[in-house]
């Protein structure tokens, strides 16, 4: 064998720590990850949530406390999603002014400011008493069009509230253009969208089902949400967000949809968000805690590839711990 070969060497460059950091081509720094965050009405103490360990049902003053802990360790934003204590047909607590979370976000602006982008989730299953995004016909299916009045009173609450960027998960054709016109006919043209652009009918969902109360009593969410055997309608959806009026556009999950992530970045010039869902979060904690799994590094690794697949931002519940380490 020739002493030249071979001729290409690159572990040359994986040689040291210095070196691999000196060429990584994605970093991670906190700025871009945000914290989803639970609020809920009528509870004295927080409530830890059993499948996913590490995340609370908050009350008012604990969620202060959290939202202060991840600005201080330069969390980017955090997305709000409020747990009422009466719920109905209709989602009334979603759009009351003394709703749950149009309380926590005047909380959080009034103690934070603009130091971390306080955003709101914008849907209904959490306020309905049938677990529903919408509103629901006769015969028990959901209402598109009236569903979408009712995004768009729930879109002028959280903005009056100071919600800086609304975010609807409701999958309803015609969502964002809805709260848009709300939003810019008050007043509000300031306000920013985050869509819940492509979103999978997804296991990966279910703890946040506990986390929110808000299983679905009947049903499931497969006639709005995407069924995960296609990747093309996610342009599609994508697409109609943007001529909508989206300011950014999400993916969601994330980890088993990084071919989607991918997709979404190369065909669009807004900022992509990808969601590392509950089902993520929960897998992880799980194998960790068996002592299958190293947690830390493969909470670091899972958020390296949602970034490397294309995301500018991340919301995860790790959000907080993830920016002390990096910090
Ligand atoms: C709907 C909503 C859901 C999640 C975020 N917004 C649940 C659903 O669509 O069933 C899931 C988030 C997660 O799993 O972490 N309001």
């Amino acid at each position: 064998m020739s002493a030249q070969f071979p001729a290409a060497r690159p572990r040359r460059l994986r040689r040291t720590p210095a070196l691999r950091r000196l060429v990584a081509e994605t970093r991670l720094s906190p700025a871009e990850l945000v914290l989803p965050v639970f609020v809920k009405e009528g509870i004295s103490e927080a409530q830890p949530i059993a499948s996913m360990p590490g995340v609370f049902q908050h009350t008012r003053d604990s969620l202060r406390k959290a939202a202060h802990e991840a600005a201080e360790a330069g969390v980017g934003g955090l997305i709000l999603f409020g747990i009422p204590a009466v719920k109905d047909g209709v989602g009334s607590a979603a759009d009351a002014p003394d709703g749950i979370v149009q309380q926590a976000l005047g909380d959080l602006r009034s103690d934070l400011g603009d130091a971390i982008v306080v955003m709101s989730d914008l849907c209904l299953d959490e306020y309905t008493d049938h677990g529903h995004c919408g509103i629901l016909t006769a015969s028990g299916e959901i209402d598109n069009d009236a569903t979408l009045e009712r995004y768009a009173s729930i879109a002028l609450a959280q903005a009056e509230a100071g919600s800086a960027v609304v975010g609807p998960s409701g999958m309803m054709d015609g969502q964002v253009g809805a709260i848009r016109e709300a939003l810019d006919g008050a007043g509000h043209s300031d306000i920013a969208i985050m869509g819940y652009s492509v979103k999978y009918a997804s296991a990966y969902y279910g703890p946040f089902r506990d986390a929110a109360e808000c299983a679905p009593q009947f049903g499931d969410r497969s006639t709005h949400q995407q069924d995960p055997a296609n990747a093309d309608e996610s342009l599609r959806e994508v697409f109609l967000d943007l001529d909508e009026g989206a300011d950014m556009v999400m993916v969601k999950p994330a980890g088993a949809y990084l071919d989607i992530v991918r997709r979404v970045r190369d065909a669009v010039d807004v900022p992509v968000v990808a969601y590392q869902v509950s089902g993520e979060y929960a897998m992880i904690e799980a194998a960790a805690e068996k002592g299958w799994l190293d947690r830390e590094r493969t909470i670091m690794e899972s958020l390296v590839a949602i970034r490397r697949a294309g995301a500018d931002i991340v919301l995860t519940y790790w959000a907080t711990e993830v920016a002390r380490r990096l910090a």
